[in-house]
Order: structure tokens, then sequence, then C-alpha cells
């Protein structure tokens, strides 16, 4: 974004066990017949790894648009065209209802066929394949590996960064993933990365500054889906506003008052993330491809 609006923070976040998973993915590359990176739908571009391109090499790699029910389904579809046009098999999906999820194994298949064949020409047949499932943390790895596997095969938690020990999981019909903690990257190449990962609960909130946080994604908001404001805070966007008097705004019409005419744009805050977080605000995705498309998705 380059509002000057936009308040400056400073997000610096690099936990010591992320170096040490991603030493481990590259040598359990080694091992697998294709790659699968789970993507958070709303923001394609900061839930990606960008090691993973060098990391990966020439291996198929598949891309799984995850929260599909959560993100703007006109920009979805224009991220799948954009990854599709680049090389990437893509599926969208919901591993929390499962919606998409039964696509994955004909879709790894697809993906896999040259080798299969490959494998079948040295009399190889039946062998199984491996697939590697790569995402950042609480992207919905182990909901979707869950679903994928039919029954309670990885363990689903709640905290943005906590790792897992590495795991295969066999999947019926001669597929087997491997399941890897989330990593993230060193730096986050930029403020909006960062801020991204916040709001979607990948790292988290608190290792930010919450209002600030809030008073970005008011500007966002107001900047790509105002309808979303007016429906949900009762309040038409004032477009010279900051993002910290929009909070304030929409703390009136919750009536957050913390003293005589003072607001609680803290607790707006974090009232407004909250929904985001649980849908409340409707299907809404914070980044765009860069496809030369001029609409908004609306
Ligand atoms: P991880 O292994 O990548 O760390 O993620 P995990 O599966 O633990 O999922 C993190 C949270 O995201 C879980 O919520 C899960 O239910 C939710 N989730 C996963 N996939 C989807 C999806 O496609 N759509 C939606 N709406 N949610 C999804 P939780 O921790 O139980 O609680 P909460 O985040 O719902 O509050």
């Amino acid at each position: 974004m380059e509002d000057r609006a936009y308040e400056k923070m400073n997000i610096q976040w690099f936990p010591g066990h992320m170096t040490k998973a991603q030493r481990m993915i590259e040598q359990d590359l080694k091992l697998v017949d294709a790659v699968c990176e789970i993507l958070d739908a709303r923001i394609p571009r900061s839930s990606r790894n960008p090691d993973i391109d060098r990391l990966a090499g020439d291996k198929p790699r598949l891309l799984i648009l995850n929260r599909v029910d959560l993100a703007d389904p006109a920009v979805t579809a224009r991220w799948r065209r954009q990854f599709e046009s680049q090389g990437y098999a893509v599926l969208e999906t919901d591993a929390k209802s499962g919606k998409g999820v039964k696509d994955f194994v004909p879709a790894v298949r697809r993906l896999l066929q040259d080798k299969l064949k490959e494998y079948e020409a040295k009399g190889q047949t039946g062998r199984t394949l491996r697939v590697m499932i790569l995402g950042i943390p609480n992207v919905g790895k182990s909901t979707f590996i869950n679903k994928v596997a039919g029954r309670k095969a990885a363990i689903a938690g709640d905290k943005p960064g906590v790792t897992r020990g590495k795991q295969w999981i066999s999947i019926d019909k001669g597929l087997d993933l491997l399941d890897t903690p989330g990593i993230l990257w060193p730096k986050f190449e930029s403020q909006e990365v960062g801020e991204m990962l916040a709001i979607t609960n990948a790292i988290k909130a608190d290792v930010l500054d919450k209002e600030t946080l809030g008073a970005n994604f008011m500007l966002r908001l107001r900047e790509y889906y105002p309808q979303a404001l007016t429906e949900r805070y009762k309040f038409t966007p004032d477009p010279e506003a900051n993002g910290f008097e929009l909070l304030e705004e929409a703390a009136k019409k919750r009536g957050f008052l913390v003293s005589r005419g003072e607001y609680d744009i803290e607790r707006m805050a974090n009232t407004l993330l909250g929904e985001y977080h649980d849908g409340k605000l409707g299907r809404l995705s914070l980044e765009q491809p860069d496809d030369g498309s001029v609409g908004k998705g609306e």
C-alpha cells in the first residue's frame, strides 16, 4: 500500500525454531514427489513462503487456496487464474467444512501422472506417492490433512506460531503426506506482509500494536470494501479520515464509550479484528493478484 495515511509499525518476528524447520524441509524435500503449499485465500501473496520456490526446485507443485469461505470469490478466481498461468496446479478449499477437499487426491494423481508412468515403466507399479504439505502457521494444515485422511490424523491446534514435529500420514490409495511444521521467513519483506499475517492470525497480533493494526485495517476496508463498514458498523467512511478516526467512528456506533466524549478505539480494534476472523464482515480478500484487472472484486 502506498497510501501515506498508513501508520508505520515495527514488525520483526523470527523465532529460532523457524530456521530449524526450514533446514528440515530442505532435507525432507528429497523424499517427496511433489510439494503442496497451503495458502490463505485471503492473502495468497503474504501467506506464501518466498523460499519455497528455491527449495522445491523442479518438483511438481500444487497450491491450495484454503479458507475460501472467508475470501471474496471473485478475487479468489483471479488468483487461481494467475497461479495456473504460472504453471501451478490450484485447488480451492474450505478445510473447516471439507468443501473442495475431495478433489485433492485426483489433483495429486493428475499432477504426478508422468511420474506414475515412469514408475510403471520401471516395473514399480502401485508405488506410493509422497507429497509434502507446507504452509505458514495456522493456515489450516492440520484441518486439511484431517479432512483428506478422513480421520483425526494430524493434531489441529489454535496457537499461532506453535509448531509440531513432522509426520507421515498415509492416505488410502497409495498416497502419503508429509506434514511439516509451519514456517515463516527470516524477515517480513514489508510491513504489509506482517500486517496481513497478523490480521489473519498467522502471527500473534499481540506482537504488534493492535490499535495501529486495526487502524490500518480500517483504511484497507475503506479502500476495497467500504460497504462492509457501512453494513457492519453503520457508518460511511469519510475519505479524509485517518485509520484511528475510522476506528473511533465505529466505536461511537458501537457505543464503546470510555468517558464522556471519549471512545475506546483499542476495544474497537479488537472487535474489528475478531469479527473479521469470524467472517462477520463478509467474504473479504486482502490481496489482489497483479493480473492487470482494475476491479476490486466487489
Ligand atoms: P495449522 O495446522 O496450519 O496450524 O492450522 P489448523 O489446521 O490448526 O487450523 C487453524 C484454524 O483455522 C482452526 O481454527 C481451523 O478450524 C481453521 N480453519 C482451517 N481451515 C479453514 C477454512 O478453510 N475455513 C475456515 N473458516 N477456517 C479454517 P481453530 O483454531 O479451531 O479456531 P478458530 O481459528 O476458528 O477460532
